[in-house]
């Protein structure tokens, strides 16, 4: 249950596989080094300074096997069940070096690997090792999310309102409305996954911060290559009308910090408008590609809100090595952060927002596999009215991270959760990846892809506007059609 067409492999000069496995992620791993290293030096409990030592020297290995090209080790069994799963395929695969191997496999395992070494620990069990990172790039997205919050109360209360233009405006001009606003909160969580820790190599901070304005939104537009966001909202709407009782939407989630921020913004949109009545969130259950959420993300995110000014006003340690004092958070932020703590607590609490992690999510293979190794997670998913999947990864995995020619339809290229799998699948991708298809036939080549013959040959076949995270795709599939 593989596509038959090849998957991208660290072995390709011409891509960003290649550029992975040989400089991001010794990259990522020295980072994890580092943190480990800091965590160790502030332990008071010996043995768990003796153990963490050992940690670091556990990850020094993994980094030098990957640098000096050696061949992938069966992952040590820590109790889960994908570990089997893991070391099944890497036989089948030939037991491949690091350099020559399928990018998506190799990827997947090296986060799993990195797992294994703290799951077996005695003292370090669960540690997160991107947790600083990710709580610091969240720090650092301050105006937007500041911008955001203002925004989803407002709409809030516009929504709540029996008096507001939206509850006075005619059926057909709040439905207009209705779409202008999804669209608007699914734009912005597109663009907020271009917020992801393992390209920041790639993207400076002010990249980031552009890309989480308003302004620069409006001005991207145009980058996103295909656009389904009304098909999408369509979709919605109609289920609505149909009456029917309950009417979920699943996130299948990616990164942490501002991403997830503008995720919740998106579900408590579609909660508080009806155009969903439930919403179901799928966090990854161990640390994963630096960025993605972690359930434990969900709570410190909800933490920072609801202590807003002490999260903003206290020196990181960042801040203090440079000698910076924070600038303080006004009153006005401050209420606006702790009125969206309590809207999304309701929502939690009231059971319309839940959060469903999964082992399938964290597995070595494509989302093709998933009807048949994971078949009441797809029974589940095609009783959602929409599975939003987010973010470079989940797109990988969607089109299996194959060599697809960039004009196959994206209903070809996603398989079995493709037409008549029962499952509505929307994706929401910024490009960071060789992967891409549904373009237009030329448009990859007018980008400078492989087969052009300006940019495109002189780079020697890259598709390298396709790895910045500065181009987008917005693909449906209807797949209850
Ligand atoms: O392209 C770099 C990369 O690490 C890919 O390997 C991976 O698909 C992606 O970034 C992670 O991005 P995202 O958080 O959007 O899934
Ligand atoms: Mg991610």
């Amino acid at each position: 249950y593989d596509p038959k067409t090849a998957q991208s492999s660290t072995s390709d000069k011409n891509s960003f596989a290649f550029v992975s496995a040989r400089d991001r992620w010794p990259t990522i791993i020295t980072g994890a080094i580092d943190d480990v290293h800091k965590a160790v030096s502030k332990e008071t409990n010996t043995e768990k300074q003796e153990e963490g030592k050992r940690i670091t020297q556990a990850i020094a290995a993994l980094k030098y096997e990957m640098q000096h090209d050696r061949q992938l080790t069966p992952l040590p069994d820590d109790g889960q069940p994908d570990i089997a799963r893991y070391n099944q395929e890497l036989q089948q695969r030939g037991n491949p070096h690091w350099h020559d191997v399928a990018w998506l496999y190799a990827e997947c395992y090296l986060y799993r690997r990195l797992s294994t070494i703290f799951s077996l620990s005695t003292h370090w069990k669960g540690y997160d090792v991107f947790s600083k990172q990710k709580m610091s790039t969240f720090r650092s997205s301050r105006p937007a999310v500041l911008e955001l919050a203002a925004r989803y109360n407002d709409l809030t209360s516009q929504l709540q309102s029996d008096h507001s233009s939206l509850a006075q405006a005619s059926d057909s001009e709040r439905e207009k409305a209705e779409e202008m606003l999804f669209i608007e909160m699914s734009e912005i969580c597109l663009w907020g996954n271009a917020t992801d820790l393992s390209l920041l190599t790639n993207l400076s901070y002010e990249d980031i911060q552009k890309l989480q304005g308003s302004e620069s939104r409006k001005a991207n537009e145009d980058k996103i290559l295909v656009n389904d966001f009304h098909a999408a909202f369509a979709c919605l709407k109609k289920a609505q009308k149909s009456g029917a009782g309950e009417r979920r939407v699943d996130i299948v989630l990616d990164n942490a910090g501002f991403e997830v921020f503008v995720d919740l913004l998106l579900a408590g949109y579609l909660l508080q408008s009806g155009l969903a009545t439930h919403i179901v969130l799928h966090p990854k259950n161990i640390p994963w590609f630096v960025s993605d959420v972690v359930p434990k993300d969900f709570s410190d995110l909800l933490n920072v809100l609801l202590n807003a000014k002490s999260f903003y006003e206290t020196p990181s340690e960042d801040d203090q090595a440079r000698g910076i004092t924070p600038q303080s958070l006004s009153d006005t932020d401050a209420k606006n952060l702790h009125a969206l703590f309590e809207n999304w607590s309701t929502l939690y609490a009231e059971g319309k927002i839940l959060l469903r992690p999964n082992l399938f999510w964290t597995e070595g293979g494509s989302y093709w596999r998933m009807p048949k190794t994971a078949p009441s997670l797809y029974e589940d998913l095609q009783t959602s009215e929409l599975v939003i999947f987010k973010g470079d990864l989940n797109y990988r995995k969607l089109t299996a991270d194959a060599l697809w020619d960039p004009a196959t339809p994206f209903t070809e290229a996603i398989g079995p959760l493709g037409p008549g799998s029962g499952v509505r699948v929307l994706a929401l991708r910024t490009c960071k990846a060789d992967v891409v298809v549904g373009l237009p036939k030329g448009k990859d080549e007018e980008l400078g892809g492989p087969g052009s013959a300006g940019g495109g040959k002189e780079m020697g076949g890259k598709r390298e506007w396709a790895w910045s995270g500065k181009w987008a795709v917005v693909s449906l599939c209807d797949g209850k059609a």
